[in-house]
């Protein structure tokens, strides 16, 4: 297999499941020395140590809580100092609030929780803001580096998850690309990956499915169909956001979506 990240340094933000496990996986397969930034240690902890026995190349663990200014800055030094360097920054972690019942209109601005608008702003927004200012204070001495946020398809399709959530994750995606604009001078990247549904933690405790009945569930709205999003999927998408390959790509808001977007758009 041809190792597209080789020598290269990633810092994946709630890689310790779902998406950014899946993604810490594939970048370790294709060369990359990560290190995971999570709140849940002890999976962090045993998944960095999976992903490195797998792969061969370091996998690392850092507690850090992307809302913490400090515990941010010191996931990226940590980097720094362990690995010499930082290339890529993907800013994952992401929250989407408290359980729905699917049976309830689940959008719904008179029960909007003013704690839950404020956490999920501080994690999504005030938590990708941190991981690309201290992603950027090591970048811009090097000149070079590639920055990925996560917004969601809630960023271009409207009514379907969460006020809170899709209004978040609008700013991620306006951060990115205001991102893009300032850094391009010193030759960064900076873009934004949105997927569509896929089967993760996130969603089974969000939803209270598990991950068949989640799966059956997204396939059924999802546009392509005969095939179903995995946390994978996802995580190739961000190999082709962040590799060289990519290296004119910047201001992007990828949809993994199948095309669901454009479909709803109808
Ligand atoms: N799964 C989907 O269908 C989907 C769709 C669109 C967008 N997204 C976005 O993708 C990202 C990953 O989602 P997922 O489904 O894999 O979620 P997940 O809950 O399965 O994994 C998220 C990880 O982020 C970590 N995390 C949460 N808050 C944190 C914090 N304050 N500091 C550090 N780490 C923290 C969690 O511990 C967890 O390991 C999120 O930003 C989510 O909004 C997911």
């Amino acid at each position: 297999m041809a190792k597209r990240l080789q020598g290269k340094v990633a810092l994946i933000t709630g890689g310790a499941r779902g998406i950014g496990a899946a993604a810490a996986r594939l970048f370790s397969q294709h060369g990359a020395k990560v290190v995971i930034a999570d709140i849940r240690s002890d999976l962090g902890q045993s998944v960095s140590r999976q992903i490195q026995l797998e792969s061969g190349h370091p996998v690392s663990y850092v507690q850090c809580d992307v809302a913490d200014d400090s515990d941010m800055q010191a996931a990226v030094d940590t980097a720094v100092s362990t690995h010499g360097k930082l290339d890529i920054m993907y800013s994952n972690a992401g929250i989407i609030g408290e359980k729905i019942n699917l049976l309830e209109k689940k959008v719904c601005i008179l029960s909007v929780n003013p704690q839950e608008f404020r956490k999920m702003f501080d994690v999504n927004v005030y938590g990708s803001f941190l991981a690309a200012k201290h992603a950027a204070r090591v970048m811009i001495p090097e000149k070079s580096g590639t920055i990925l946020l996560t917004g969601s398809v809630a960023t271009a399709t409207y009514g379907g998850a969460p006020h809170i959530y899709a209004a978040s994750k609008h700013a991620v995606v306006g951060l990115a690309k205001n991102l893009c604009v300032e850094l391009g001078q010193f030759g960064i990247r900076v873009n934004c990956i949105s997927p569509f549904g896929a089967a993760t933690p996130m969603n089974e405790e969000w939803i209270g499915l598990d991950e068949k009945a989640l799966e059956e569930m997204f396939s059924a709205v999802g546009n392509l169909k005969g095939v179903v999003l995995k946390p994978e999927d996802v995580a190739e998408a961000a190999l082709n956001l962040v590799s060289d390959e990519s290296k004119y790509l910047s201001g992007l808001n990828l949809l993994v979506d199948g095309g669901f977007c454009l479909k709803s758009a109808y």
